[in-house]
Order: C-alpha cells, then sequence, then structure tokens
C-alpha cells in the first residue's frame, strides 16, 4: 500500500464510527498492527474468576471443550449437576479427554485407557486395569475451581493454581422476578483484560472515541480487589470485581455483567449479560443490549491496533488510569515470560 492511500476509508473518527455488526464479523474491523514475535503485553493471564459457559448450555453429564487461560480444556457438569473444569490432555498418553470422555458421577474418564479423574481435585481416582498397588500421584490433571452464579458458569485461574481470593457478587437483578430474562452479547477482542479495563477510568476518550459532549469526571476508588466508577450524577455505577468481572447499572434501564475471559494473553472473550426491569417492556433487554454494543465497536479498533505504553505521559486528570494499573498488579501472579 502507498502511503497516499487512506486505509479503510470508512473510517472516519472524533468520534469513531458505530458498527455494532463488527462484534461478530471481525472481517469488518481493521487490524493495520504489525504482528511481532514478541508478546504484545507485559502481563500473563491474569488471576480471578471468568465466564466459561452460560449455565444453561450445560446439562448434567454433559462435556464441552474450549481453549481458555491459554489451555485446552474441558468443562463438564457431574451428574449431580456441578460444573467442573480440567486440563484436556490425560496424564497418562496424553489423549484429549473431551473428545469421548464420559461423566461417571462427579467424575470424568478419558476415552484412551478408561482412567478415571475427579474434577474437582483433578486426582486419578482409578485406573482400571494393570494391578497397581497405588495411584501414583503424578496421574493428575489440572483441575480450575467452578462455581455456578448469575446463570453463567465461573472458574478461577490462578497462575500459581492458589484458591480463589474473591468472591463473585450474587447480581439480584438476575434472580427477580421483575427483571427480564438476560440477552447476552458474545463477542472476541484481540486485548488483554487490563487493556479493556482501563477504558473506564479513561475519561477523555469518552468525548474523542465515544463522542460525549465533554469530559466525564466520574468518582472513582479502590478497596482491595474491588473498584467502583460512578458517573452521570449516580445514575451509571460500575463496580469491579478483579480484572474480569464487572458489575454495571443504569438507573432505570439495565443492569448488566461485563465478563472478559481470557483466551490466551492476547485475547479476550467477552460476555456482555443483560437485563431490565420488566416494566420496562419485553424489549428492554435487548435493546440495552443494542444500545451498549454499538458503543463498544467504536472501541475495538482502537483496542485491537494499540500498543502498551508501559510508562505513560498522562495529564493530572489522569492519575486514575495510574491508580488502576497499581490495583491490576495484584492480578498477576503467572510467568509474563
Ligand atoms: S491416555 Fe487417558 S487413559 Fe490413557
Ligand atoms: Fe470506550
Amino acid at each position: 500500500m502507498s502511503t497516499t492511500e487512506v486505509p479503510y476509508p470508512g473510517l472516519e473518527a472524533f468520534p469513531m464510527p458505530r458498527d455494532p455488526d463488527a462484534l461478530a464479523d471481525r472481517s469488518r474491523r481493521p487490524i493495520v498492527r504489525t504482528p511481532t514475535s514478541e508478546p504484545r503485553f507485559p502481563f500473563p493471564v491474569p488471576d480471578g474468576w471468568f465466564v466459561v459457559a452460560e449455565a444453561r448450555n450445560l446439562a448434567p453429564g454433559e462435556t464441552t471443550t474450549m481453549h481458555v487461560f491459554g489451555e485446552d480444556v474441558v468443562l463438564y457438569r457431574t451428574d449431580h449437576g456441578e460444573p467442573r473444569m480440567v486440563d484436556a490432555y490425560c496424564s497418562h498418553l496424553g489423549a484429549h479427554i473431551g473428545v469421548g470422555g464420559r461423566v461417571e458421577g462427579g467424575c470424568i474418564r478419558c476415552p484412551f485407557h478408561g482412567w478415571l479423574y475427579d474434577g474437582q481435585t483433578g486426582k486419578c481416582e482409578e485406573i482400571p486395569y494393570g494391578d497397581m498397588d497405588r495411584i501414583p500421584s503424578q496421574a493428575k490433571v489440572r483441575s480450575y475451581p467452578c462455581i455456578e452464579r448469575n446463570q453463567m458458569i465461573w472458574a478461577w485461574h490462578h497462575g500459581a493454581q492458589e484458591q480463589p481470593f474473591y468472591e463473585v457478587p450474587e447480581v439480584e437483578e438476575f434472580a427477580d422476578n421483575d427483571w427480564l430474562p438476560y440477552e447476552i452479547v458474545e463477542f472476541d477482542v484481540a486485548t488483554c483484560a487490563q487493556e479493556m479495563a482501563e477504558n473506564n477510568v479513561d475519561f477523555a476518550h469518552f468525548q474523542y472515541v465515544h463522542g460525549t459532549d465533554a469530559i466525564p469526571d466520574d468518582e472513582f476508588h479502590l478497596d482491595g480487589t474491588y473498584k467502583r466508577t460512578v458517573g452521570a450524577g449516580g445514575n451509571f455505577v460500575r463496580e469491579g470485581f478483579g480484572l474480569g468481572l464487572g458489575v454495571l447499572r443504569i438507573a432505570g434501564m439495565t443492569t448488566f455483567i461485563s465478563s472478559t475471559t481470557p483466551i490466551d494473553r492476547e485475547n479476550l472473550k467477552v460476555r456482555w449479560i443483560f437485563t431490565a426491569p420488566k416494566a420496562n417492556g419485553p424489549d428492554a433487554a435487548r435493546q440495552a443490549a443494542e444500545g451498549l454494543s454499538a458503543g463498544v465497536s467504536q472501541d475495538l479498533p482502537i483496542w485491537e491496533n494499540k500498543r502498551y505504553v508501559d510508562r505513560p505521559v498522562v495529564t493530572k486528570s489522569e492519575k486514575k488510569l495510574l491508580e488502576q494499573r497499581e490495583w491490576a498488579k495484584q492480578f498477576y501472579s503467572g510467568d509474563a515470560g
């Protein structure tokens, strides 16, 4: 391409174009950044709770496979209804347990030679042949703590395989009969959770990317693993629980959960899960989903083409961005290299 040619001529900014179809259709997104052999971000997959499935999509005894946290994993639901997630490759001879594996009670049996794993501990509980006196401790797959909450299945990732150090909140609107069944919007983004999280403390971008009349000056509060921003005169409250989970409430309009699940170090699967008061009509949750999806489409070309600047020059009003980066450090225990 010559330097005079304008790439993606439709992409005129200030504000960035709204293109809701770009969420599902990645071919609509301009990627002009040149991939390098270096990692794009100096962070490992963060520690935290992340949505890995909708609860309604996994029945007792069912298994599903996915790539998440940089690993191939198997998610299944026990015969008693509890979700379990383990690394996919059997510790025996490496079969993919999700391809033909069978749920038995609380365990999953590998299809290759029938070794049986407890998905809660990851330990092999039975080797059905071979006269072993005891099962070696290395006969084990990595397991991830899982819970079901707010009609979603959440898995805990920790770089040093430690136990959860914060909770997924119950969001009461999702269990309230006066609120609509949820609407979910899913899309992949080529960025990491910290970069995407920076969006809500980056107040200046609202004017330039989203076209607000002025730069908002939201209240920002950090406390342990929790954070909160309050804007629009108290009518827009965003709570964060770790790096991957936001609960957002726009007064009188919607409550939604934002989950940014790391597929690997450089890619996220975002799920936005909306509900709205039934009093606002049967389409209220869908309308909220459509409106906010159009908004995030304006951010996508920025996120997917930017680079991470480790020591940015910031204005006085952007100090919160640095505070959030300091806060985010508590969620990295894995190997960044
Ligand atoms: S590879 Fe799984 S039981 Fe042999
Ligand atoms: Fe944004």
